[in-house]
């Protein structure tokens, strides 16, 4: 594996151990690089009001924002599943916000294994406010 990408994997794998995830007991850790070429880190964190549950993807490009970066060079997701773990279809559309069209996400499962695709295969049309109606 490629040491950008490893590197991005022990961020994300970190970031998993501190998951809070009382609800569904499935524990997710993200990582991106942004354009500074820094790691920015995510888990998923519920709440007792389901729908407040926030996403390990979106937490680390949230971190990301904060700390003042707006370009993401590429993703990657892990959850604790023996299948590869696809960010949901709110994440998509967060990422994509933050990253062309031929970024490379990867999806981990349980054992460090990735299949990569990119967020153009991920979120082919994505919704876009038209530059005259902001
Ligand atoms: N989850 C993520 O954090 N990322 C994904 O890509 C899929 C789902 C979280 C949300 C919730 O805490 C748990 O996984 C089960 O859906």
């Amino acid at each position: 594996m490629a040491d950008r990408k490893k590197e991005l994997l022990l961020a994300a794998r970190k970031a998993q151990e501190k998951a809070y995830a009382p609800y569904s007991n499935f524990h997710v850790g993200a990582a991106v690089r942004g354009g500074d070429n820094r790691i920015y880190s995510g888990c998923n964190v519920e709440n007792a009001s389901y729908g407040l549950t926030c996403c390990a993807e979106r937490n680390a490009i949230f971190a990301m924002i904060a700390a003042g970066e707006q370009r993401i060079r590429e993703v990657l997701v892990i959850g604790d599943s023996s299948e590869f773990l696809p960010p949901c279809g709110a994440c998509r559309q967060v990422i994509a916000e933050f990253a062309a069209r031929g970024t490379k996400v990867h999806m981990c499962n349980g054992k460090g294994e990735c299949r990569t695709a990119t967020v153009r295969e991920l979120l082919p049309f994505r919704f876009q406010l038209s530059k005259d109606e902001t």
